[in-house]
């Protein structure tokens, strides 16, 4: 009998989902290792979710010695550390209250913090100005969001309120989205055209929704998780349009624009792209934009911090947002985020090494990419679209009818059970597609590939054998 059947997919009428389950195996798996159980392999490899610390890539040296000092000042006369470390040590102390990271803070962020965002987003935007009053900093994008679905179900209309949400999307949005009470109203991204969005389709979903939901806002990853595309300035503007028209508000999560690899791909934002249109969407179409510590170079995902940017918003909202002390982030983490979008500069005795930091992480994410990507289309039964951004890639499994077959009458999705499987057999824990939505019969499995390339190669060497394996069993 499979693991995962002992399993109740709900525990005490909350629903579990396939990953916290294949997870809790991959724990208990690693235990077994631990112990001395002998399996054909002697450490599990969890490449389901992006956690680039845990997979064991090393934090940015000028984030951590900065931040070392804002937890313990005393260094802030150790010459062992450079001048600007403890220069903007120093800056960011006194930006605490009381000159400390153990102060509560203003709930929206601290003031400098937000400062820097707001610069921080004008030299990306070349010039397009930027407002802290339209700044919400977040312990991690994720609460943002969360915040924001939660006042989505609470508007006036008696129909419960929507989102439109691409599929596939990232594996913790349908849940956030179901536990706040609104409705999920999925819009298909194109596979073939490397999960382009469609116009076609999105007013296809829109169409749908109508009369049963009141479709209130859109939600975007840009670049995408688990897909990673990236959009373009036409597919933005189309996008955008599409908002202004059906009343729409823009949803963007941008968490990954520091890690766009693909040729004659840039990153763009939403809000760049708005600001340039004409007054009939620049001053009306709302958007808020994500952003995040856990982003890919830094990776800081422990630490909790995120912001968004809310532009065109109903000052309401934004007051109602101002207000809720629980999405108050740490300070340290508040801190970490100044450092994150305001690095050091040329000149400056820490800027080679945090170059070299940074350069080091996106060389070897798209690397590590490419590699991945060309090893997984030379698998049978497996086809992947190229990434050009994110931290993810997203192969579909063209599993044979006896394995669907097999997981049905286990009760489960074909995917779920190619991912146990794997896990069980070959100690590798990969995503299962159906937990970022999928069509019927389209099976895939999410990788996330920002890892150290041994890692990488680890993954690819036992997949390919539990694969071909697999193969063999059902000829
Ligand atoms: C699409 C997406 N948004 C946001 C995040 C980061 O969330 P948080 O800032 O809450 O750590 C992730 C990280 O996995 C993500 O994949």
């Amino acid at each position: 009998m499979s693991s995962l059947q002992h399993v109740n997919p709900t525990v005490r009428g909350i629903r579990v989902s396939p990953q916290s389950v294949l997870q809790s195996l991959a724990v208990r798996i690693s235990q077994e290792v631990t112990q001395g159980v002998p399996k054909p392999f002697k450490q599990v490899i969890d490449v389901s979710s992006g956690d680039p610390h845990k997979s064991g890539l090393k934090p940015m040296s000028f984030l951590r010695q900065v931040l070392a000092v804002c937890v313990y000042p005393e260094l802030l006369n150790n010459e062992g550390l450079s001048l600007d470390v403890r220069l903007r040590a120093q800056r960011l102390l006194e930006a605490c209250d009381g000159g400390s990271v153990g102060s509560y803070g203003q709930s929206s962020g601290v003031p400098h913090v937000k400062q820097s965002i707001v610069e921080f987003i004008s030299r990306r935007d070349a010039g397009v100005s930027s407002n802290t009053e339209h700044i919400f900093i977040s312990p991690g994008s994720q609460v943002a969001l969360r915040i924001i679905v939660i006042l989505l179900a609470r508007g006036e209309e008696e129909t419960q309120s929507a989102v439109l949400t691409p599929m596939p999307c990232p594996h913790t949005l349908p849940m956030l989205v179901e536990e706040a009470g609104v409705k999920l109203v999925p819009y298909h991204l194109i596979e073939e055209q490397g999960w382009a969005v469609d116009l076609d389709e999105l007013h296809r979903a829109l169409k749908a929704a109508r009369g049963r939901y009141e479709p209130r806002a859109m939600y975007i990853s840009n670049p995408g998780n688990p897909t990673g595309h990236v959009q373009d300035r036409k597919s933005i503007e189309e996008v955008i349009q599409f908002a202004a028209a059906e009343r729409l508000l823009l949803l963007v999560d941008e968490v990954y624009q520091d890690s766009v690899y693909g040729p004659d791909k840039e990153f763009i934002s939403y809000k760049k792209v708005l600001s340039e249109m004409n007054s009939e969407y620049s001053e009306t179409v709302e958007l808020i934009s994500f952003h995040s510590l856990s982003s890919t170079c830094m990776g800081e995902c422990g630490l909790r911090a995120g912001y968004m940017e809310m532009v065109n918003m109903d000052p309401e909202v934004k007051h109602t947002v101002y207000n809720m002390r629980s999405a108050h982030a740490p300070v340290t983490g508040q801190l970490a985020l100044e450092l994150m979008i305001n690095p050091p500069t040329p000149g400056e005795p820490s800027y080679d090494k945090y170059t070299q930091e940074i350069l080091l992480i996106q060389a070897t994410l798209s690397q590590n990419a490419r590699r991945a990507w060309q090893f997984l289309n030379d698998l049978p039964w497996m086809s992947c679209q190229p990434a050009m951004g994110g931290i993810y890639l997203y192969p579909r499994l063209h599993l044979p009818s006896e394995l669907i077959e097999q997981a049905k009458m286990l009760g489960m999705e074909a995917d779920v059970l190619y991912c146990q499987k794997l896990l069980e057999e070959e100690g590798v824990c990969l995503g299962a597609g159906s937990e970022n939505g999928q069509d019927d019969q389209r099976y895939h499995v999410r990788l996330c590939v920002l890892a150290p390339p041994a890692t990488v190669e680890e993954v690819l060497a036992r997949l390919r054998t539990f694969h071909l394996r697999l193969l063999d069993r059902f000829p």
